[in-house]
């Protein structure tokens, strides 16, 4: 039987890491890819000892606009195809819009947005072809709200839901399917990128990665892990739009989480 193979965006750390090892405990030879080359030869050698798969490395900045290309070029390269595609890559600017670094907003749209949506276009036809396929695009909670403080991550995620929602529509019947995970908060390292502190209440990252894993597998349309996330986006869902994005930006004001950390630090210093 031919093996199947796994392409993994944001392969060196946190969900992307999770869902490679999930893919390769299930035979399935990975392909990993983010900027981190170091990282992703030390996954690979884990992967391939522990799971007797094949695994490959492509280092790339997916914020660039000639990425996607050249990992294509790489797959040619090496006469692969992709069965599973994990959009995964993602990171967030916070702060008010008007002071973050332009580039690093542009940047994050590119890696959110533009990466998955051309790795999707270009990989697409082939699963269509062979009858079979599954893609799993990242989300967030935030693809169900807008989100103050963070508003483009927040608009990225829309995106991603609404696209994969619509593209698993689309290929309904196919063979291929998409899914689309929202997490909530989770522990990786996405909240230090972000210079924001770790929500208190956050999931550990193997049991996101595999609740996105299964669900992909079984073809499932979204899936937000955890009970109290469900409950989040079943009342985001209802709220009056205008109530949720005064709720969410007070959650997220910068000026109000110094405070609040103020008055903590003054509680103990007392
Ligand atoms: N953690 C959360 O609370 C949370 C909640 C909801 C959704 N998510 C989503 O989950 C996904 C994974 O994030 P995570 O929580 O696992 O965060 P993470 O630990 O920071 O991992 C992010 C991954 O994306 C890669 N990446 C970032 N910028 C990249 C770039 N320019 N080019 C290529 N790869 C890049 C990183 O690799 P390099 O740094 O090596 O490039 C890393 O492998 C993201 O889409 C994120 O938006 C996270």
């Amino acid at each position: 039987m031919l093996r199947k193979t796994a392409l993994i965006t944001g392969a060196s750390g946190g969900i992307g890491l999770d869902l490679a090892v999930l893919a390769a405990r299930d035979g399935f030879d990975c392909v990993l890819i983010a900027r981190n080359e170091k990282k992703l030869t030390e996954l690979k050698n884990v992967l391939e000892k522990r799971y007797q798969i094949k695994a490959y490395t492509f280092a790339a900045d997916l914020s660039q606009a000639d990425s996607v290309s050249r990992v294509l070029t790489y797959l040619d390269e090496q006469e692969l195809t992709v069965d599973l595609l994990f959009n995964n890559a993602g990171f967030a600017t916070s702060g008010r819009f008007a002071e973050i670094d332009p580039s690093e907003d542009i940047d994050s749209i590119h890696v959110n947005v533009v990466a998955l949506t051309e790795l999707t276009k270009r990989l697409l036809p082939g699963m269509v072809d062979r009858g079979f396929g599954r893609i799993l695009n990242v989300a967030s909670v935030a693809a169900f709200m807008p989100g103050p403080y963070m508003s483009v991550y927040y608009a990225t995620k829309a995106y991603v839901l609404s696209f994969s929602e619509a593209l698993a529509s689309e290929l309904d019947g196919s063979g291929v399917t998409v899914s689309c995970l929202c997490p909530g908060p989770t522990d990786t390292n996405f909240f230090n990128r972000a210079n924001i502190t770790l929500p208190f209440q956050s999931m550990p990252s193997h049991l996101v990665a595999f609740a996105g894993y299964r669900g992909t597998l079984k073809g499932k349309r979204v899936i937000v892990p955890g009970a109290s996330n469900r409950a989040m986006v079943s009342l985001a869902k209802f709220l009056p739009r205008r109530l949720l994005t005064e709720l969410t930006g007070r959650i997220q004001d910068p000026a109000r989480q110094e405070q609040d950390t103020t008055e903590e630090d003054l509680a103990y210093s007392n």
